[in-house]
């Protein structure tokens, strides 16, 4: 068990009691496969940086990079320098910096290369020498799922997926987990075999976004809003993630996986089990996962399909005032690639809490704007005593999860229109990040690289519940393959007529965010 015998390193500074207290990671290093990527560059290194800028790695932390490239240390640290420079989201700090550039390494090799992974195991062991990373590694596989496999087997080969008392061996496993639940499977058994599931974090980035961590304060530290978060009083839940981003150099990724695979099977699934889940006994990992799992287990799509799921396909149109082309004329995706751009879908979650409420998500790309949110909508009040000419704007009471960007809560409620007669219209009460507190949000990849190696799981899904969310999506997408082409959307616009139509049809319309 990769996890077992380490002992938990304790900052002697931290009062463990206090959850406030900054959380700082003990000594370690962590390997990052496919290093020459997107991710990399954007996410991963800035935010190594900025975690190393707030003070919560440790003084002899090592980053070492595995790649193919003809690199040395200092070709390696010269990207990992242009990237923070280009994309950290706190300041650069010289200091910060050459503290961090002493322990950065490379490794040059395939992933197939048994003499490279040699040579990977003793330059760790020199970094726990030098640097006294204390033999604590965690390998992030920023890699294609179709090399997992090899990277996993070439670690247990070198040992270096073996823990031993007193030091840690973690592997961080970036999605698409598996593409459907049988591959899911698999993919699963393979890492099964080499990391203990305790050893194994997957990373859906929205789990450590601040915004969608405060859905679970705003349901269990408040009493306002438990009470009426239920059949009784919520109509529907719209979870919407929309982006106006083309798929322009993405094919190799996207062409054949499409939005519902994307970004529904993980993100949208995982914000819908924060919204719709029991109140967990306790904030420890095993509390939490359980109620997400209880929570999937009682999620399915509902039927027919045809009339409560839509897809699409972004056709040419206008964004930001330029003229973009479809999907289908971007590089690298085949001419008739039927590849759905956008999805949307909806569950049901059998529950006495949910009974009859229909969860709707929806997703899409080169849509009018990037906008993720959550929309509770409460069921109209089950009497009005005013005269419908007083009450003709107004609308269902909602409360909206900002995820991002403008990050906050909105209350939209009815209220009177200033004036000699009694009209009634909605409103809006905000919360806003931006106004309430003065320090930034970190980025999610901090929070979610920290807890990596802190050996804090309570943000990463388990095994259990990335299969529930293909046994939930599978059904459609199996449906989807059948009938054939996805409908084109203009665009700029906000998805295809049948997503409209899909609404619609239950009386009832998609927010204009
Ligand atoms: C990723 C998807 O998981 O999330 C991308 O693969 C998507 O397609 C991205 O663009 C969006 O992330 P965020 O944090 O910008 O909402």
């Amino acid at each position: 068990m990769a996890d077992s015998g380490a002992t938990v390193w304790k900052n002697p500074l931290r009062d463990e009691r206090d959850k406030r207290a900054p959380r700082i990671a003990g000594p370690c290093s962590m390997v990052i496969f496919g290093v020459t990527g997107d991710l990399s560059r954007k996410k991963l290194m800035p935010a190594i940086y900025d975690l190393a800028n707030r003070g919560l790695l440790p003084p002899g932390f090592a980053l070492v990079g595995f790649a193919r490239r003809d690199w040395d240390d200092e070709d390696f640290g010269r990207v990992v320098h242009d990237s923070v420079r280009t994309h950290a989201r706190t300041e650069f700090r010289e200091e910060v910096w050459e503290r961090l550039a002493e322990g950065i390494r490379f490794v040059q090799g395939t992933f197939d290369d048994e003499p490279a992974f040699e040579e990977l195991a003793a330059t760790l062991s020199k970094l726990d020498e030098e640097r006294g990373t204390g033999g604590n590694h965690a390998f992030y596989l920023s890699i294609p799922p179709s090399a997992f496999p090899v990277v996993l087997e070439q670690l247990s080969r070198s040992q270096l997926a073996q823990p031993a008392p007193g030091r840690w061996r973690r592997v961080v496993i970036e999605k698409p987990f598996g593409h459907d639940l049988t591959s899911a499977k698999q993919l699963n058994e393979v890492v099964n075999r080499v990391f203990p599931e305790e050893s194994v974090f997957r990373i859906d980035h929205y789990l450590g976004k601040e915004t969608v961590q405060n859905i679970l304060a705003l349901r269990f530290a408040n009493q306002l809003f438990e009470p009426i978060w239920n059949a009784h009083y919520v109509d529907h839940v719209q979870i919407t993630m929309a982006e106006d981003i083309g798929l322009g150099g993405r094919a190799g990724y996207y062409d054949g996986i499409g939005a519902a695979r994307d970004v529904i099977q993980n993100h949208l699934l995982q914000l819908l089990a924060f919204t719709a889940m029991e109140e967990p006994l306790n904030f420890t990992p095993d509390a939490l996962q359980n109620e997400k799992i209880k929570v999937l287990s009682a999620t399915k799509l509902i039927e027919p399909l045809d009339e409560t799921t839509a897809r699409g396909q972004y056709a040419t149109g206008w964004q930001g005032g330029e003229q973009v082309v479809g999907l289908l004329e971007e590089s690298g995706f085949a001419k008739d690639s039927t590849t759905e751009t956008y999805a949307a879908i909806s569950l049901e979650v059998d529950t006495r809490r949910w009974a009859g409420v229909p969860f709707y998500l929806r997703t899409g790309k080169r849509l009018g704007r990037r906008v993720t949110e959550l929309a509770v909508v409460f069921k109209r009040a089950p009497h009005l005593p005013f005269d419908a000419t007083m009450t003709g704007e107004l609308g269902q009471n909602a409360l909206v999860i900002r995820v991002q960007p403008d990050e906050g809560i909105t209350l939209r409620f009815g209220s009177k229109v200033p004036g000699s007669s009694m009209e009634v219209r909605d409103v809006n009460m905000d919360f806003s990040y931006g106004e309430s507190f003065t320090v930034a949000s970190p980025e999610a990849y901090e929070r979610l690289i920290l807890d990596v190696l802190l050996g804090e799981p309570s943000l990463f899904p388990v095994n259990a519940e990335v299969e529930l969310s293909w046994r939930i999506l599978d059904p459609a997408i199996e449906q989807w393959a059948a009938d054939g082409k996805p409908e084109p959307y203009e665009s700029g616009t906000w998805g295809p007529e049948s997503a409209q139509e899909m609404l619609r049809r239950t009386g009832r319309e998609w927010r204009r965010p």
